[in-house]
């Protein structure tokens, strides 16, 4: 295992995955257990988030305490990155927001960009992509590409579940980017979902299909 990549298998995140891979799982339950699973990871992917320290007065006397030193920024990757936003938000709910719009092609694979508007302070934030699926990686190369280009430099990578060649194609093209995922599954089939997986984001979310 590259040492980039950090699976997360706290037992509350790894129930909360299985009911989500269930293909009987409703899209009301689906959205509810994506945000929650999304807000039980904020403890882990921001374990290296900085600090600085500060002088505060309590009703007692005068001390010292830390607080995040820069701003966080919650990026999803639309559609299905705004559900886990949604869930990081509500943990942190001083954090930017911005939005990168990728679909992927379905002939190609290849992420087409449609829209993207990221914070204006981007470049000093602690950067949180976040993207249920990391299939062959290609959105999520785009997506780190995209928030570089506008100056960020501390940057995260987080998923619910990854597929191999995913994870081999971001770590191999940023591999100072961490990623933080809840399961390695086997593989990537002909059409480019993940095996076992969950099916297709997106739609699960929003009922589209
Ligand atoms: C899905 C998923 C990722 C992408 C992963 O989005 O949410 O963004 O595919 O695949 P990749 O690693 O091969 O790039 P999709 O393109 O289906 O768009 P949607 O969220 O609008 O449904
Ligand atoms: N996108 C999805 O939503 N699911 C996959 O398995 C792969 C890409």
């Amino acid at each position: 295992m590259k040492e980039n990549v950090h699976v997360l298998n706290h037992p509350l995140m790894q129930h909360k995955l299985t009911l989500l891979r269930d293909k009987t799982t409703t899209t009301k339950e689906f959205r509810e257990l994506a945000k929650e699973v999304s807000a039980l990871m904020v403890y882990e992917i921001s374990r290296d988030t900085k600090l600085t320290e500060i002088d505060i007065e309590t009703p007692i006397g005068k001390t010292k305490g830390m607080v995040l030193k820069n701003d966080i920024a919650v990026v999803p990757i639309l559609r299905a990155g705004i559900i886990m936003a949604e869930g990081i938000v509500e943990l942190i709910p001083t954090a930017k927001v911005g939005h990168i719009g990728l679909y992927r092609d379905p002939e190609t694979l290849q992420p087409v960009e449609y829209y993207c508007k990221l914070p204006d302070n981007i470049s000093s934030c602690h950067v949180f992509i976040v993207d249920p699926m990391l299939a062959t990686g290609g959105s999520a190369v785009k997506s780190v590409e995209l928030v570089k280009e506008h100056g960020a430099t501390n940057i995260i990578f987080v998923c619910l579940i990854s597929a191999p060649e995913g994870i081999k194609v971001l770590s191999d093209r940023f591999p100072e980017v961490p990623i933080y995922t809840i399961a390695i599954d086997e593989k990537l089939n002909s059409h480019g979902y993940i095996v076992p997986g969950l099916g297709d984001a997106g739609d699960r979310i929003y009922g589209t299909k």
